[in-house]
C-alpha cells in the first residue's frame, strides 16, 4: 500500500520508492516463512538450557530483582505464541501485561515499524512531532469524542497528567477519590493513589487519598448504598477538597472485579453535584470489552472528564473536555512517545475499530464466553480446584485451589513451564488472570490452553 503523504513531498517519493517497497516486502515475507515453523507450544532446546539460565541469571543480577518468570523473549512469534532465548515456544496468555493485542510479530505492527525504522527520528515530542502524532490523537478524540488527547509514554504519566488537569482545575482542592484495592500506577503520586501499602513502603505522602469500598457481586444493590454513603460522608467531612475521582471500571492489579452500569451512575451523579472531575482510567481495560472504551460499554459517556489509556495502546494518552485545558506550561516533556509506538498505536486502533472486536457478539465477547464456558466444566469437575470464572470480555480470571497467593503463584509457575505465560491479581483471593491476545487467537487456543490449566491443576492439588 502506498504510504498516504501528499505526493508534493520528499518523504511521499523515499516512503513509495520502489527498493523501499521491495526490501519492505521482502522483509514481511522472511518473517512469515520463519513464522511457519512456530505453530505449537514447543520444549526448550537441550543445548541452550545453560546459557538460558546464565542469562536469567545475569538479568536478574543487573536488573537488582529477580524476574518473576524466566522470561527473556527472542525477538520473533506468531499470533499467541512466542519464541523464547532457550528455544522454547509457549502460549502468551498475558501479552506483557496486556500489551500484545495483536498477537507477537503481527504482520501489520512490523510493517508500520519498518516505516518507523526509515523515519528521521527514533522519539517525537512536543517540539518535533511528525505526522503520525497527529493521526494518532485525531483517531484516540474521534473514538472517544473527548476533544483533547495528550500522547505520553506510561499508564502513570497518563494518569500523572489526567491529576494534574485535575487539581489545577478545582484549584485549592488537594484530595483525590480512588476505590479500594484500585491501582493506578507507581510514580510518587500514584503510589498514593494505588491500594496497596506495599508499594508506597518508604515512600513520603504527596496527596491525600479517600478510599471508596468498590462494587461487590455477593452484595449487589448493598454495596452501592455502601459506596454511595461513603462517598457522601468524605464530601461532608472534607467539603471542597476533592479534585477528582479515578475510576477502574474493571479493577485489573486488584483481582479483575467489573462494576456495574448502576454502581458507577449512582456515584457519578454524587460526583457532579459537587462538580468533581471523573477520571475512567482505562489503562488495562481500553479495548477489552464491548466498545472501544470500557466506559462505553457501561455507557458512561455523559459522567467522564479525562480518560487515560496504556498498554495495548501502545503509546499512552490523557483524552480530555475543553473545561479542562490547562494553562501553558502545566503538560509537557520532552517524549511524548517513539515513532514505532505511535504508528503502532495508529496500527493498533484502526484494527480495533474495522475488526469485528465489539458488541456483545463482537469477538472480545465471545471470547470471554468461550473460556468462561472452559472455566466453568474445569471447576464442574473440580469444584476443590478452581472458583470462577471472573473478569468480564479479554480480562478472564480464575481463583485456584484456596486462593493463597502461594498455591496461586506456584501454579503460574507450573503453567509457564506447561508453555501457557499468564500472570496474578488480587489479595484474599489470588487470583490467576489473562488478558488475551484478541486480536491473535481463536477458541481452538482457549481450548488448548483450558486443557494444560485442567492438567496443571491437577498436579498441584
Ligand atoms: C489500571 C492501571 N492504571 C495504571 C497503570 C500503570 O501503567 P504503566 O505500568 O504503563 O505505568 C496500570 C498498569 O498495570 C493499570 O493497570
Amino acid at each position: 500500500m502506498d504510504h498516504p503523504l501528499p505526493k508534493e513531498l520528499k518523504a511521499a517519493d523515499f516512503f513509495n520508492d520502489e527498493r523501499v517497497k521491495k526490501a519492505k516486502s521482502l522483509l514481511l515475507e522472511a518473517l512469515a516463512d520463519k513464522q511457519k515453523e512456530i505453530s505449537s507450544i514447543q520444549p526448550a532446546l537441550p543445548e541452550l538450557k545453560i546459557p538460558y539460565e546464565q542469562l536469567i541469571q545475569a538479568f536478574g543480577n543487573l536488573r537488582g530483582t529477580p524476574l518473576f518468570y524466566p522470561y527473556i523473549g527472542s525477538g520473533i512469534g506468531r499470533g499467541p505464541l512466542v519464541e523464547l532465548m532457550d528455544g522454547s515456544i509457549k502460549y502468551d496468555f498475558i501479552s506483557g501485561i496486556g500489551v500484545h493485542f495483536l498477537g507477537h510479530s503481527n504482520a501489520d505492527i512490523v510493517a508500520s515499524s519498518i516505516d518507523s525504522a526509515i523515519s528521521n527520528t527514533v522519539m517525537q515530542g512536543p517540539l518535533q512531532q511528525n505526522i503520525d502524532s497527529l493521526e494518532l490523537i485525531k483517531l484516540l478524540t474521534e473514538a472517544s469524542s473527548f476533544d483533547c488527547c495528550f500522547l505520553t509514554t506510561s499508564g502513570a504519566m497518563a494518569n500523572e497528567n489526567a491529576l494534574k488537569l485535575a487539581f489545577h482545575k478545582s484549584y485549592p482542592a488537594s484530595r483525590i477519590l480512588a476505590f479500594d484495592h484500585s491501582f493506578s500506577g507507581r510514580t510518587l503520586a500514584l503510589a498514593q493513589v494505588t491500594d496497596k501499602p506495599a508499594y508506597r513502603k518508604g515512600l513520603p505522602k504527596t496527596v491525600d487519598v479517600d478510599y471508596i469500598p468498590f462494587y461487590d457481586y455477593r452484595l449487589g444493590d448493598e454495596s452501592i448504598e455502601r459506596a454511595a454513603n461513603a462517598l457522601r460522608m468524605y464530601l461532608k467531612r472534607y467539603p471542597k477538597q476533592h479534585a477528582a475521582m479515578i475510576f477502574e471500571l474493571i479493577q485489573g492489579e486488584g483481582g479483575f472485579y467489573p462494576g456495574t452500569k448502576l454502581f458507577f451512575t449512582t456515584l457519578m451523579e454524587i460526583l457532579k453535584e459537587s462538580n468533581i472531575v471523573i477520571i475512567a482510567d482505562e489503562v488495562q481495560t481500553f479495548g477489552r470489552t464491548s466498545k472501544l472504551f470500557c466506559f462505553q460499554h457501561f455507557e458512561l459517556d455523559r459522567f467522564v472528564d479525562i480518560a487515560t489509556i496504556g498498554k495495548l495502546s501502545h503509546s499512552c494518552a490523557t483524552l480530555f473536555r475543553k473545561g479542562l485545558i490547562p494553562e501553558k506550561g502545566l503538560l509537557s516533556q520532552t517524549f511524548s512517545s517513539s515513532t514505532v509506538s505511535i504508528k503502532a498505536s495508529s496500527v493498533i486502533i484502526k484494527s480495533l475499530l474495522e475488526g469485528e472486536y465489539f458488541g456483545e457478539q463482537g469477538k472480545n465477547m465471545l471470547l470471554e464466553r468461550h473460556f468462561h464456558n472452559k472455566l466453568q466444566a474445569l471447576s464442574s469437575r473440580w469444584p476443590d480446584l478452581i472458583r470462577g470464572p471472573f473478569g468480564m470480555g479479554a480480562m478472564v480470571a480464575f481463583t485456584p485451589y484456596d486462593g493463597t497467593y502461594e498455591k496461586t503463584f506456584d501454579l503460574a509457575k507450573r503453567l509457564f513451564d506447561k508453555g501457557v505465560i499468564c500472570f496474578i491479581a488480587g489479595e484474599n483471593p489470588t487470583r490467576i488472570r489473562f488478558l488475551l491476545p484478541a486480536g491473535a487467537i481463536t477458541t481452538e487456543d482457549i481450548d488448548v490452553v483450558s486443557d494444560i490449566i485442567e492438567k496443571a491443576l491437577v498436579e498441584g492439588k
